[in-house]
C-alpha cells in the first residue's frame, strides 16, 4: 500500500466550506423561490446574502491560494488517457478493472475532472455568482441616494440564477457519487478529511518496481 499526503490544509478548508456555502445557499436560494420553507422569506433572503459574500471572500482566497502555490497546474487540461477514463467509468468500474491513472500529490485530478473542474469554476460558478451580483445590485440606492435600478429585466436575472443553481446541485449529486469511485468507496471522502490517501500499487508502479534491481539479483 502507498499512503500519500494529497490534499493540503487549505484545500480541505475551501472545499468543505465551498460545499457548505452552496447547500446553505440553495437551501435559502430555493426558499426565496419558494420552493421550501424552512427559516422564512425574510431570514432566507438575508442568509442568502450572507452566504453569498462568504463564498465570494472564499473564492478570492482560493484564487489567490492556487496562483502563489502553484496548485493551479493541476487544472491544464489534457487529452492523454481520456478516452481510458471514460472507458473506465462506463464499463471498466463495473469489471472491477484497475483505474486507468494513478493519483498523486502532482496529479490530484484525472483527464475527466480536470475537464469538470474546469467547466464548473469557469463557466457554473461565474453563471450563478455573476447573475447574483446583478440581481444584488438590481435596486440599489447610489450616493446621490437615488434609487437606481438596472436595465436588465429582473426575470432574466432570477432565470438565469436558479438555472444555474439546478445545474450547481446536479454537479453536486454526479460529484458526490464520483467520489466513491476511488480505491474504496470511502477513500476519496477521507482523504479530503484527513489529506492523506492509500493506493494499491498501480499497474505502472508494478512494472517499475519489477524493473528496480533487489539483493538478490
Ligand atoms: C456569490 C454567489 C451568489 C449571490 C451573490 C447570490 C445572490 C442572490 C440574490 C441577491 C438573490 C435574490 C434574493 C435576495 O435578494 O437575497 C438570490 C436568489 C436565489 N439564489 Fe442566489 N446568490 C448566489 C449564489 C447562489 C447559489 C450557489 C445558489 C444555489 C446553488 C443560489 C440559488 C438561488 C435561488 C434558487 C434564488 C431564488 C431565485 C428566484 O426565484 O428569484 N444562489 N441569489
Amino acid at each position: 500500500m502507498r499512503k500519500e499526503y494529497i490534499y493540503k490544509r487549505f484545500e480541505r478548508f475551501w472545499h468543505w466550506s465551498q460545499a457548505s456555502l452552496i447547500i446553505f445557499l440553495s437551501l435559502t436560494g430555493f426558499e426565496v423561490h419558494d420552493s421550501i420553507h424552512v427559516f422564512g422569506y425574510n431570514n432566507a433572503v438575508m442568509y442568502h446574502r450572507v452566504a453569498a459574500y462568504l463564498l465570494l471572500g472564499l473564492i478570492v482566497f482560493a484564487i489567490f491560494w492556487h496562483f502563489t502555490t502553484g496548485e493551479w497546474r493541476q487544472y491544464i487540461p489534457t487529452f492523454k488517457k481520456l478516452k481510458d477514463q471514460l472507458r473506465y467509468y462506463s464499463v471498466g468500474i463495473f469489471k472491477n478493472e484497475p483505474h486507468p491513472t494513478n493519483k498523486s500529490a502532482l496529479h490530484k485530478l484525472n483527464p475527466l475532472q480536470v475537464l469538470t473542474y474546469l467547466s464548473f469554476k469557469f463557466v457554473l460558478i461565474p453563471l450563478v455568482v455573476f447573475t447574483g451580483i446583478l440581481y444584488m445590485l438590481h435596486k440599489h440606492i447610489d450616493d446621490n441616494s437615488i434609487v437606481v435600478i438596472s436595465n436588465i429585466p429582473l426575470d432574466s436575472i432570477a432565470i438565469w440564477h436558479t438555472f444555474g443553481a439546478f445545474m450547481l446541485i446536479t454537479f453536486l449529486i454526479v460529484h458526490v457519487y464520483m467520489t466513491t469511485t476511488g480505491e474504496t468507496v470511502t477513500s476519496n471522502i477521507k482523504a479530503m478529511i484527513t489529506g492523506y490517501e492509500e493506493f494499491e500499487p498501480g499497474e505502472e508502479e508494478e512494472k517499475e518496481s519489477k524493473k528496480k534491481p533487489t539483493l538478490a539479483s
